[in-house]
């Protein structure tokens, strides 16, 4: 087995740079986790870890592009020699590349499933097997109400994310008898650059679907991953976690 390096519980973030992955990245180092914090922005996402390092905080950067199956997972087997383990391991970063159904070409179609869902399972599978040893891990895959309820213009990015939900329960069955969960944070409208791109009216329409009548905020959803990381959520697994201000209640 990889000897202990770092006394605290390692965590790896995709898409740490900014938006949701940006805020699960502080939530997981506020709670006391060694985060590598994985973006293809190095200047960004350097900032973000130089920002935390001076708030007392343990992250540090991986630059890569997670489509790229090799590179994700030499970085992760990297991380676990580095620090030797790997208790949390967080799927976030996520594309859209929305057009309608008939108009779609396939680059658009693989491209957001190459992202959004194969990354997640190159990365389970690399993050797996040091969990299976230390018998215990965290594996929190970022999904989407898309997912649940499809989607309009997505029919990529909803199969992605309907994808990713299947994928999950799976591995969660799969490795329950080692003390690994797995579950799905499926966020609602939340305000990052991903939605900041919608025009004004679709906004508005949007907004009439939600019950709590707002966007949700990335801190939000950060916090539920946060909780399924934690230990009062060891007894959780292979559910979705939706956080949406009620829209697909
Ligand atoms: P964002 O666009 O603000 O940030 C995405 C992050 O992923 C960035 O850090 C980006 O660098 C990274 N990323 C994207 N492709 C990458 C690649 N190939 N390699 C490495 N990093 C890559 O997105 P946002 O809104 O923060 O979304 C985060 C997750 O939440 C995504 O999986 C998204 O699908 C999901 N989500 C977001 C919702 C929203 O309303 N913002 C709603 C439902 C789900």
């Amino acid at each position: 087995m990889a000897e202990l390096k770092n006394q605290k519980k390692v965590a790896y973030v995709t898409g740490g740079s900014r938006g949701i992955g940006e805020a699960i990245v502080k939530t997981l180092a506020l709670d006391g986790h060694h985060v590598v914090a994985v973006a293809r922005n190095e200047e960004k996402l350097r900032a973000l870890v130089n920002e935390l390092g001076h708030l007392g905080q343990s992250v540090e950067p991986a630059v890569l592009d997670i489509a790229d199956s090799a590179a994700l997972a030499a970085s992760i087997e990297s991380t676990i020699e580095k620090h030797g383990r790997l208790d949390v391991l967080v799927n976030n970063a996520g594309i859209t590349r929305d057009g309608l159904f008939m108009r779609m070409e396939d680059k658009d179609f693989d491209d957001v499933i190459n992202t959004n869902l194969r990354a997640a399972f190159v990365a389970c599978r690399a993050a797996s097997r040091t969990m299976i040893r230390a018998k215990f891990g965290r594996i929190i895959n970022i999904a989407s109400v898309s997912g649940i309820m499809g989607n309009a213009g997505q029919v990529n990015y909803a199969a992605s994310k309907a994808g990713l939900i299947g994928l999950t329960k799976s591995i969660a069955r799969e490795l329950a008898s080692k003390q690994i969960t797995a579950n799905c944070v499926a966020p609602g409208f939340t305000t990052t650059d991903m939605t900041d791109i919608l025009p004004p009216q679709i906004k508005d329409k949007v907004l009439e679907m939600i019950p709590l009548r707002r966007f949700g905020s990335p801190g939000e959803v950060a916090a539920m991953v946060g909780f399924l990381a934690g230990d009062a959520a060891g007894y959780i697994t292979g559910q979705v976690m939706v956080v949406d201000g009620g829209m697909c209640m």
